[in-house]
């Protein structure tokens, strides 16, 4: 039987229909909340990223910058503009986009962001406060997976979640969120040995890798929720054809289009797993979503709302 598709796009329209309260009560009191992304550089898939985040904060009335320094950045100088965006009070959120460009030194980049107006979590210092399970703002993609798997009445305690690929965006955030909703986790990559055997423990598998339809049934018990991180495009007709043997609707797009985007699972998952995310449409959204909770809850939370932003914020409950 195939598996229940977890749709990523509705649980995103949801969370971001219930933050219009908390946006209409701060305008109400003068304040439009504002995010300031900063993207370096050309790389493609960065640009489709960040243009889609703008375009989340225009539906939701609220403010956003879209700032492009050259390719040839120098860490110095994008420390700077970091700086300059901490200092302005009328920015909220502070995004930087990654991949940064070989030269720069991400970690000191990110490092400059004020904590308050992280509204990726990537400082270390919201790392932290997400590790020892303190009050922080949350990394959107691993935030956006507990909501998804939340509002689809998908408790992970007492499971076992495997989570495959350690990145510091998703793989071991997501772990900790999954711990601290206690299940037992365990964090794999490409070292570990015998993966498939390793995956097929879960109740809950992630893949989260970044390797085009790696996940195949072989790492699937039947039953699992199996969560896809992954988003690739693929456009050679020849793998399409492979990858897409089973599922003759999905070729047929692939073909009008020349390419189509894949996970990091395969396919033929569907027909193993209990449930899964598509892709798209899947994790994908709550991404967004989820960015846009943090910028509604920094707003909040640098106007002395704190208290309120922790009762009522989605990210307070991940
Ligand atoms: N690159 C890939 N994912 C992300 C993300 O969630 N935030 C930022 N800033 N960059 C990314």
């Amino acid at each position: 039987m195939a598996a229940r598709l977890l749709s990523g796009t509705e649980t995103s329209k949801q969370i971001q229909a219930e933050l219009l309260p908390q946006i209409e009560e701060l305008k109400r009191a003068g304040v439009i909340p504002c995010l300031a992304a900063v993207l370096v550089g050309d790389n493609p898939a960065s640009q489709i990223y960040v243009r889609n985040k703008m375009r989340a904060c225009e539906k939701l009335g609220l403010h956003s910058e879209h700032i492009t320094p050259p390719t040839s950045s120098t860490t110095a100088e994008l420390v700077g503009l970091v700086q300059e965006l901490n200092r302005r009070d009328d920015v909220d959120g502070i995004l930087v986009q990654l991949p940064l460009p070989p030269q720069v030194d991400t970690q000191q980049v990110l490092l400059a962001v004020d904590p308050a107006k992280d509204v990726d979590g990537f400082h270390p210092m919201n790392v932290g406060a997400l590790v020892s399970k303190r009050d922080a703002l949350r990394p959107c993609t691993p935030a956006g997976v507990m909501e998804l798997l939340r509002r689809h009445g998908i408790d992970p305690e007492g499971q076992h979640a495997v989570v495959i690929g350690r990145s510091d965006i998703v793989g071991k955030p997501l772990a900790f969120l999954l711990l601290h909703a206690h299940a037992t986790v365990t964090l794999c990559h490409s070292r570990t040995r015998d993966l498939p055997a390793m995956a097929r423990t879960a109740d809950i598998l992630v893949a989260a890798m970044g390797r085009t339809a790696y996940v195949t049934p072989e790492f699937v018990r039947p039953g699992a929720t199996v969560i896809d991180v992954g988003i690739n495009r693929i456009d050679d007709p020849a793998l399409a054809e492979k990858l897409f043997a089973r599922h003759p609707q999905r070729l047929e797009k692939f073909r009008q289009k020349d390419s189509a985007l894949m996970g990091d699972v395969h396919p033929d998952v569907v027909e193993v797993a209990g449930a899964l995310t598509p892709v798209p449409g899947g994790v994908g959204p709550l991404t967004i979503a989820m960015l846009m909770v943090n910028t509604v809850a920094a707003a909040r939370m640098r106007r002395g709302q704190a208290a309120a932003a922790q009762r009522s914020g989605v990210a307070a409950a991940t």
